[in-house]
């Protein structure tokens, strides 16, 4: 390679470097706050629970939310009379590890995009009403700790990608409404053990 040309290449990776590392790290807390944005926009929230969720300034500093390092690793949004729907965009949240709505009004479907949560510990979705399937992308949640689905109206296969999550400690899905199973519950999976036919 003749001198101009590593010269012409060095120069053209150093302005890649300085172009796009300060990119993909200003991206990263922006695109939690739209996630969270996204969240609120799709909630109803009688009792100003989210109040502080105003699409301004740090997401880190917004109720019910708690950062590392500038990133969302925990949202915790119990009991807090909360209607509407979880949105794909939580599956944005790439440092996430707490997730709870615990005991809200929360209805639709458990969004697939949740099992794209690499460093999720904890989903907390007891005493909702969510329906539909449980999707099996959750099998994807190899850090997760906790699994809470339970008092819902969920239907249909506790699938069996979840069977084997490595990190999995206690998996509830007590009083849904129709789940069966597809794989041989052990202990760590609370619920009505109903084989699927
Ligand atoms: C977070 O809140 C603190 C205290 O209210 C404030 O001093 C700080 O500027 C806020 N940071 C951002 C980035 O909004
Ligand atoms: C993102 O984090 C940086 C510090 O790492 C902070 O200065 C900036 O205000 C944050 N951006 C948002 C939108 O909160
Ligand atoms: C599972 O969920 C049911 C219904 O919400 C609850 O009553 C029970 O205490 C839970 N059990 C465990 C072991 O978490
Ligand atoms: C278990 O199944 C039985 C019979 O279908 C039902 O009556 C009961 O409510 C279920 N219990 C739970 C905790 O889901």
């Amino acid at each position: 390679m003749s001198m101009a040309a590593t010269c012409l290449m060095l120069l053209t990776l150093a302005l890649r470097a300085s172009l796009i590392i300060p990119l993909v790290y200003g991206s990263d807390n922006d695109s939690d706050k739209q996630a969270l944005v996204a969240f609120k926009k799709s909630l109803t929230d009688p009792d100003n629970a989210l109040q502080s969720w105003d699409g301004s300034g740090n997401p880190c500093n917004w109720t019910n939310i708690y950062c590392k390092n500038n990133r969302v690793t925990t949202v915790m949004l119990g009991h807090t009379n909360l209607g509407g729907h979880l949105v794909p965009e939580l599956g944005g949240l790439s440092a996430l590890e707490y997730l709870s709505v615990f005991n809200n009004k929360i209805e639709g479907t458990i969004p697939a995009e949740l099992g794209n949560l690499e460093k999720l510990q904890v989903l907390g979705l007891s005493e909702n009403q969510l329906s539909g399937g449980i999707p099996p992308s959750l099998g994807n949640l190899k850090s997760l700790n906790l699994l809470l689905l339970d008092s819902n109206r969920l239907t249909g296969e506790v699938p069996s990608e979840i069977a084997n999550l490595p990190n999995l400690n206690r998996a509830n899905f007590s009083n849904n409404i129709d789940l069966c199973w597809n794989f041989w519950p052990t202990p760590t999976f609370v619920g009505n053990y109903t084989l699927c036919k």
